[in-house]
């Protein structure tokens, strides 16, 4: 999954510092509500969730709307979307949540600096203990507990997207899985796949266009004990393999499709802005007839209606009508502020065919 596309930090009087206690209480403000929204965050430092959503929970003006935290293990993950622009801010945020978190058992945090466009910086230590290279996080509880593997300092995202915690809750829960075929695109380290064998799914393929990600989606795969005949994953670009699933007359019973906003592939580029009824004729060439499609996008300036037209335009080209069956939104811990409609980017749906 993704985030907004850019923060909500101007130039002029917003680019004041917010002062250390309104930070603080900011920070504590979010805990409070993750508390009662979860009843309770006991045994948060085995899991992953986010702390602070920064464009959904203060306003545009604030600086601290260009912040988000996520707690992974007992490690905070700091994003900060401007890319270097607020070292004056960092640190307060730095004594800000060392003073929160600290004593709720967090031994240290990571910062990333996304810039508005092109690459983010390297992961660098904000304060406290440097985490190991790699190391889990478990997700939902009893048989249907998934675990994921974490990178934090030697990776530009820690492997596993907290937005789509309500996606990976219905894969597991739903009972609607039992026994089925499922493929997953977009796939990135695959907690998507582990979902779905969660979930009952009999076999699961997960493709991805980045070979080092496959490999960590492999190791999701064996974190989870999924056996090796019960898994496929493959590299390469969706455009281009697709086609070839579809002509060794390939099809499943559930077909998952999360892309980036933009992605420049081996041949073609793709954007959600322009790409998706191509996207969604695709997906429907390899699902079953009767089969379920879980389409989702990261796309703050593509509204519900067009998303959903279009992907029921890509069903009537190709002949095979959609029902709803849910919608996919941000979990409570993204919330949404008001004057900032890119704070609400998640969308998805679930139809059968
Ligand atoms: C938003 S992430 C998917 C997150 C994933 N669904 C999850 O919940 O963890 C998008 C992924 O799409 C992959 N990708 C981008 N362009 C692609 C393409 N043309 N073909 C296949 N994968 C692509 C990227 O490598 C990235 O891992």
């Amino acid at each position: 999954m993704g985030e907004p596309d850019s923060g909500s930090w101007g130039d002029g009087p917003a680019m004041r510092t917010t002062g250390i206690d309104s930070m603080r209480e900011a920070l504590e403000q979010a805990w409070a509500s993750r508390e009662r929204q979860m009843g309770g965050l006991e045994g948060i430092q085995n899991r992953a969730l986010r702390l602070f959503y920064g464009p959904g929970e203060v306003s545009p003006s604030d600086p601290l709307s260009a912040w988000a935290i996520d707690g992974y293990g007992s490690t905070l993950w700091v994003t900060e979307w401007e890319g270097g622009k607020l070292s004056a801010a960092m640190s307060d945020l730095q004594q800000a949540t060392e003073h929160v978190y600290r004593p709720r058992g967090y031994s240290g945090a990571v910062v990333l600096r996304r810039p508005r466009q092109g690459v983010p910086e390297k992961p660098q230590m904000l304060w406290g203990s440097e985490p190991a290279e790699a190391f889990t996080v478990v997700e939902g509880t009893g048989a249907q507990a998934m675990t994921f593997e974490i990178r934090l300092l030697s990776s530009r995202h820690p492997g596993l997207f907290l937005d789509h915690q309500p996606l990976r809750h219905w894969l597991a829960h739903s009972g609607l899985l039992q026994g089925k075929k499922v493929l997953n695109t977009f796939a990135y380290t695959g907690s998507l796949s582990v979902a779905s064998w969660k979930g009952g799914a009999r076999s699961v393929t997960t493709l991805d266009l980045s070979r080092p990600i496959i490999r960590w989606a492999e190791c999701n795969a064996e974190w989870n004990q999924i056996p090796r005949d019960a898994t496929r994953f493959i590299v390469g670009d969706f455009f281009d393999q697709i086609p070839r699933l579809v002509k060794k007359g390939e099809s499943f019973d559930l077909v998952i499709s999360d892309p980036p906003s933009f992605s420049r592939g081996l041949k073609r580029t793709f954007s959600t802005q322009k790409d998706l009824l191509d996207l969604h004729e695709l997906l429907l060439s390899v699902l079953r007839p009767g089969g379920l499609l879980v389409t989702s996008i990261n796309s703050a300036n593509v509204s519900w209606e067009k998303y959903e037209r279009e992907v029921h335009q890509a069903a009537a080209r190709v002949g095979r009508p959609l029902n709803p069956i849910q919608k996919i939104e941000q979990p409570l811990s993204f919330p949404s502020h008001p004057a900032n409609p890119k704070s609400r980017y998640l969308k998805g749906f679930i139809f059968s065919s």
